[in-house]
């Protein structure tokens, strides 16, 4: 008997661990008015180092991610460039609970590892993980996106910062596609001394 109920148990936590990796949450439609003009916000760009301990909402997230990598028209093209409109840069998103994949067709999170990172990266509030294949040209792609990211936030006051070292903090780790690599991530959070 007491064997049975280990079975059954061990059976649980394995469906579990697996649902829990297929989990995917549904974004809020993002909200393309408001924040500071361009100009304003180009001249407000920076990098942020300390971030408080105060969370990005979901509706602030799905404005990010739209912003770095959403579809911007009818005919899908994306709200950054890609050579012959490849498309192929991904974007994973780590926070507490776990890390996600942006998916921009359904505007939604696909949950790919359950652990939260967010101490390897510094203790930035969220992450994102660039990663691309290893084209010529998949650098440039990448770097238009960061740099989208970091406009979004500068319009929100919402600190970011590029980092090149905390690249190997997920690899081996992710669910990449063959043949890519990461590039480069970029944390988020609120300024320490500018909690908005
Ligand atoms: C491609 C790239 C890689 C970077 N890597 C790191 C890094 O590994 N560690 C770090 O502290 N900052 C990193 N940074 C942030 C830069 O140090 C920072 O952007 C630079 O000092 C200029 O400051 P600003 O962004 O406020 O203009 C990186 C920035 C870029 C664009």
């Amino acid at each position: 008997m007491k064997r049975l109920y280990i079975v059954l148990f061990l059976l649980t936590a394995l469906c579990m661990s697996i649902f829990a990796k297929d989990t995917v949450v549904q974004l809020s439609a993002p909200n393309k008015t408001g924040g500071k003009s361009l100009l304003q916000s180009l001249s407000e760009r920076h990098a942020t180092r300390d971030f408080s301990d105060k969370p990005i909402s979901l509706e602030i997230l799905s404005n990010l991610l739209w912003a770095t990598w959403g579809i911007n028209r009818p005919d899908g093209h994306r709200v950054a460039p890609t050579a012959k409109n490849k498309q192929e840069v991904i974007v994973y998103a780590a926070k507490n609970d776990g890390v996600w994949r942006y998916e921009a067709a359904s505007h939604s999170l696909t949950k790919v590892l359950d652990k939260d990172y967010r101490a390897d990266f510094g203790n930035s509030t969220v992450s994102f993980v660039y990663a691309a294949p290893q084209g010529e040209l998949d650098p440039l792609h990448v770097g238009a996106l960061f740099q989208n990211a970091g406009l979004y936030s500068a319009s929100i006051n919402l600190g970011n910062i590029v980092r090149q070292k905390y690249i190997g903090v997920l690899e081996g780790k992710l669910p990449l596609p063959e043949g890519y690599k990461i590039y480069i991530t970029q944390s988020f959070g609120w300024p320490k001394e500018e909690t908005k």
